[in-house]
């Protein structure tokens, strides 16, 4: 799809808190940490191990639920919605790549990048004709029927963004894509979501790489669960 026929998509949080409480401690994951990020633009969340960057992202995911505040999706609070409904707005709308990815061992390059159609009831050879283009787009579709046991850590987060294109989600949430990449492939991987934003895509990184400052529109530091700051490309 052209990029000016792309949907448009705005995820806002508001005021979202999250403490864990353990049995000799509580720790504060998130403090009233407001954010809104829209289509174009390619978000980072900058900060150091324990800030709280993975709690952000998978409560903006609608997987971990605040003690309080919300997330909008365009006009849809996440938790409002029942889990099933959370999945299908994963799958339709708000697409997640963690850092394990979740790539199913049993299932080849192809069949893990068309999974999400397939479940969402698109036909077997329509899934396969988009998880092929997908794959291309990413140059690597020389690797669809690898196993994902076959593949470096780079080609491994290359096929999660395949299957979120494939998919035709509207926002990328990635937690640490480059957590298993050297600097080679983590410059790579930075421009090929800064191309993909440009595009349309509303990109949210979760990352300690400072590398991905360079390719950010906007970065966002994170201190023991507060967004400290905000940080303009080009500043
Ligand atoms: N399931 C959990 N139980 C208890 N504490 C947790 C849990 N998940 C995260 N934490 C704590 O919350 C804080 C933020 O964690 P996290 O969001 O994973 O940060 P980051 O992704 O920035 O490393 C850390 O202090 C972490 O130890
Ligand atoms: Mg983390």
């Amino acid at each position: 799809m052209p990029p000016d026929q792309e949907p448009e998509i705005k995820i806002e949080c508001s005021d979202l808190s999250k403490t864990y409480r353990t049995a000799n401690e509580h720790v504060t994951a998130l403090a009233d940490v407001s954010l809104s990020v829209t289509s174009g633009e390619f978000v980072c969340i900058y900060g150091a191990s324990g800030s709280g960057k993975s709690t952000l992202l998978h409560t903006i995911a609608g997987l971990s639920d605040p003690d309080s505040g919300n997330v909008q999706v365009d006009d849809r609070d996440v938790f409002q919605l029942t889990r099933n409904e959370r999945a299908d707005l994963r799958r339709e709308r708000v697409g997640v790549i963690f850092q394990d990815h979740n790539l199913m061992a049993e299932l080849n390059v192809l069949e893990n990048v068309a999974l999400p159609l397939r479940v969402g009831g698109t036909r077997a050879s329509e899934a396969k004709t988009l998880a092929h283009q997908a794959l291309s787009r990413l140059g690597i579709d020389n690797l669809a029927v690898r196993s994902p046991s076959e593949l470096s850590g780079g080609q491994r987060q290359r096929v999660g963004i395949a299957r979120v294109l494939a998919s035709g989600q509207d926002a990328i949430l990635a937690d640490e894509p480059t957590g298993a990449l050297d600097s080679t492939n983590s410059e790579a991987l930075f421009i090929l979501l800064k191309a993909l934003s440009a595009d349309g895509a509303c990109v949210v990184v979760a990352t300690h790489d400072p590398l991905a400052r360079q390719f950010a529109t906007r970065t966002h530091t994170m201190i023991d669960g507060r967004i400290a700051m905000e940080k303009v490309a080009g500043r």
